[in-house]
């Protein structure tokens, strides 16, 4: 099995990397761009390995691209290249448009290129999964869960581009026959997670004694999902989903954004005693703009018709990170030192 990963340096694409290398054994070639987003370091476990390959490139960049297929030959595409942070598409959506638009259209057609000249045998067995959010669906309210069939409605730029680049891709397979899946995940959270995201912000800053922002009076609802539960069910999905169809992937642990936070904060106060008791630094900052109330996934489809389920409970999986933040100063100081120390993002005037 030969899987050309797009994204693969960054939080999910690592995770996903790390299992197909390691625990199924695929041969793999990790196409990254390596914005500040992608980092290697995520990937030490695996960098030497016979059956993993790294080539730094933008999938905007149709030449290398289709030189990677040409020379790699990949059975199956899976694409999670991407602009991924909502606050950023905020302060500035160009790269958002360029990349999950733009490049997500120039790799359906490369890949469609390439997939034309397979034989009929391995035409039939090629899959182009498309890896997408539940974004796209817009805000839930108090009721309801998304389903596969729940109409597009997104609210950010970030996802706005994320739902322009899902109808790309059913539609490179309605109308070129590309055998396309597309998977629409929940939050995830975990290890290799960049200190951008709600979740390990929080740790890092309650380390580090400084205040934990959280948004309007943090009501808001996620539906988180552990990152090696997503990985598992991204191949899952390439392997034995079905062309033209989407899959809805997610945890069933919906929480509010404020009891994430007082949970990490619980957690910590066990185990680091300086900066305690952490939820003192919990402090209500200016909402994100068109700021989505809730999110959640109904997940019925793909473990009734695949068989993935989620391993990890939110009480288990938010006790690894943690502790994974704790023991691993390593991979993210560099992070908050050189990269993005943690200054907020997304907000401007005149609203
Ligand atoms: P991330 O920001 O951590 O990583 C994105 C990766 O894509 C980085 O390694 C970056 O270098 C690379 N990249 C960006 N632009 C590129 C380009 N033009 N060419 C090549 N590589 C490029 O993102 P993530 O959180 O791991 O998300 C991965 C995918 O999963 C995205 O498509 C995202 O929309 C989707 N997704 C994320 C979540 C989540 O909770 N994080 C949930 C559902 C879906
Ligand atoms: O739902 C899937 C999506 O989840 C993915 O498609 C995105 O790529 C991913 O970034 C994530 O988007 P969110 O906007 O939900 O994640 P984020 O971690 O940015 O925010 C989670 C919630 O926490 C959201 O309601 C905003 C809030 N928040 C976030 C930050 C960074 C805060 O209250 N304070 C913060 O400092």
């Amino acid at each position: 099995m030969r899987i050309l990963v797009t994204g693969g340096a960054g939080f999910i694409g690592s995770a996903l990397v790390r299992h197909l290398v390691g625990d199924i054994g695929a041969e793999v070639l990790n196409v990254d761009k390596l914005t500040y987003a992608g980092n290697l370091a995520s990937l030490a476990s695996v960098e030497s390995a016979p059956n993993y390959q790294f080539l730094r490139a933008d999938i905007c960049d149709r030449a290398k691209i289709q030189e990677a297929f040409v020379s790699f030959r990949p059975d199956i595409v899976m694409h999670l290249a991407a602009e991924s942070h909502v606050d950023r598409s905020i302060s500035g959506a160009a790269d958002f448009i360029q990349t999950n638009i733009v490049g997500t259209f120039s790799l359906l057609d490369t890949a469609r290129h390439y997939w034309e000249g397979l034989d009929a045998r391995g035409k039939s067995a090629f899959r182009f999964l498309h890896v997408s959010t539940d974004e796209v669906y817009g805000s839930l309210g108090d009721e309801g869960l998304f389903e596969e069939t729940t109409p597009y409605d997104p609210s950010s730029p970030y996802s706005a581009s994320k739902a322009a680049s899902d109808h790309l891709a059913i539609a490179w397979h309605r109308t070129y026959g590309l055998p396309v899946v597309v998977s629409n995940c929940s939050n995830n959270y975990g290890p290799y997670h960049f200190p951008e995201k709600l979740i390990p912000l929080m740790i890092l800053n309650a380390l580090e004694g400084k205040p934990l922002p959280v948004y309007g009076n943090g009501a808001n609802v996620r539906d988180w999902l552990y990152v090696e539960d997503h990985a598992r069910a991204l191949y899952t999905i390439a392997s034995r989903g079905r062309p033209g169809e989407k899959y809805n992937v997610g945890g069933r642990n919906e929480r509010r954004n404020i009891d994430v936070v007082q949970r990490i904060c619980a957690i910590l106060d066990g185990v680091y005693k300086d900066n305690g008791p952490h939820a003192q630094l919990i402090t209500n900052v200016t909402d994100r703009p068109g700021h989505d109330a809730r999110y959640a996934i109904d997940a019925s489809k793909i473990e009734g018709e695949l068989g993935w389920k989620a391993e990890e409970t939110f009480e288990t999986g938010i006790e690894k990170t943690v502790h994974w933040y704790l023991e691993n100063e390593w991979w993210w100081r560099p992070l908050r030192e050189n990269v993005y120390s943690g200054e907020r993002l997304g907000v401007f005037k005149g609203r």
